[in-house]
């Protein structure tokens, strides 16, 4: 088979690992692989990674020394052109011209929707691979990327302590998570933070400053409180504004760390999650399964249909929400 692999949407640490994967699992097998350039945007415009001999393949060589790499060398993108019916037309044309008999997309749920509008007039093979930092994916307890980008959400707040502590100030972090607190919720507990504002659990500004007076009572010098960019109530500079009109008791600075938690080397646990999936997701392919994502539930090997993968919210673990109210104090 002539195996199609790309990354989608949002960049994710390990997103390289996993392409390197891919390739090696698809070439050992005796499968050639296409790496096709800034996802579905790429594919409309037939833009197809060109290896260190100028052809457009990958083989086991050209993705030597990837794993260590962030970023996506294959580029990524989110396609306004793909969503349309002329998009979708046009990409198989392109999948047809180039006789592709299945894709490997690494990505999240917009790249997954796109999968499932593509199958619907393409009859070849695709199976992906769970790659964004924000975790919100059924189907895989994490994606890949997850655990660098709070690695790196860790370090920055482990820095911001240092100046909170010594200026006896509250600061409110605001990490990425477009619906999720995944991000916030992971590096809340890791960094020892106050406070977490999230959209799976209501923000109570008055709730906050009441806890934030206990806490001054109590001696505490400085206060990290951790919001995930998609909190119901808004982002951190909203969040802020809004505790200070409660009377909140400590005085504030906002940091927004943003695409700094998207770079990096990826962490070994996503690399390694990487590998296993790519993996799976060629061997998925060579078994004739399509239209899945494949995934680690409870260290199990798991293939998810798109739509599922997608269709309701991933609940945030309950047992860790409760950790960090008794640990916050
Ligand atoms: O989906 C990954 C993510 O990093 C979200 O956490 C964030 O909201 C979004 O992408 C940012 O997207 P962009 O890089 O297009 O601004």
């Amino acid at each position: 088979m002539r195996i199609g692999v790309f990354c989608s949407g949002g960049d994710a640490p390990g997103m390289n690992p996993c392409v390197r994967a891919i390739v090696r699992a698809a070439t050992a097998t005796g499968h050639e692989v296409v790496g096709i350039n800034r996802g579905y945007d790429g594919l409309l415009k037939e833009d197809f990674f060109i290896n260190q001999e100028g052809k457009p393949v990958m083989t086991a060589r050209t993705v030597s020394g990837w794993s260590r790499y962030g970023g996506a060398f294959l580029r990524s993108s989110r396609s306004e052109e793909f969503r349309t019916e002329a998009g979708l037309d046009k990409a198989v044309a392109v999948l047809k011209k180039h006789n592709i008999d299945a894709l490997v997309p690494i990505g999240g749920d917009g790249t997954f929707r796109g999968a499932v509008a593509l199958a619907q007039r393409w009859n070849g093979r695709i199976v992906g691979c769970p790659g964004t930092i924000d975790n919100d994916l059924i189907g895989s307890d994490y994606t890949i990327g997850f655990t660098t980008a709070v690695e790196t959400a860790v370090e920055a707040v482990d820095k911001i302590r240092d100046t909170a502590e010594s200026h006896e100030r509250m600061f409110l972090i605001e990490v990425m998570g477009r619906h999720s607190g995944y991000i916030a919720l992971f590096t809340a507990l890791a960094s020892g933070a106050e406070a977490v504002c999230v959209p799976e659990t209501p923000t109570d500004i008055d709730a906050i400053v009441r806890h934030l007076r206990v806490l001054k009572d109590r001696g505490k010098r400085s206060i990290m409180m951790i919001v995930a960019e998609g909190d119901e109530l808004g982002g951190a500079e909203v969040l802020n504004e809004q505790l200070k009109s409660a009377g909140c008791p400590f005085s504030t600075r906002v940091a927004v760390l943003g695409h700094l938690q998207r770079g990096g080397r990826p962490h070994p646990q996503d690399r390694i999650l990487a590998t296993i999936l790519g993996v799976r997701a060629v061997q998925a392919v060579d078994e004739g399964a399509t239209g899945v994502m494949a995934g680690l539930v409870n260290e199990q090997l798991t293939l998810t249909p798109f739509p599922e993968t997608y269709a309701r919210h991933k609940p945030l673990p309950q047992q860790l929400l409760d950790l960090l109210a008794i640990t916050a104090r």
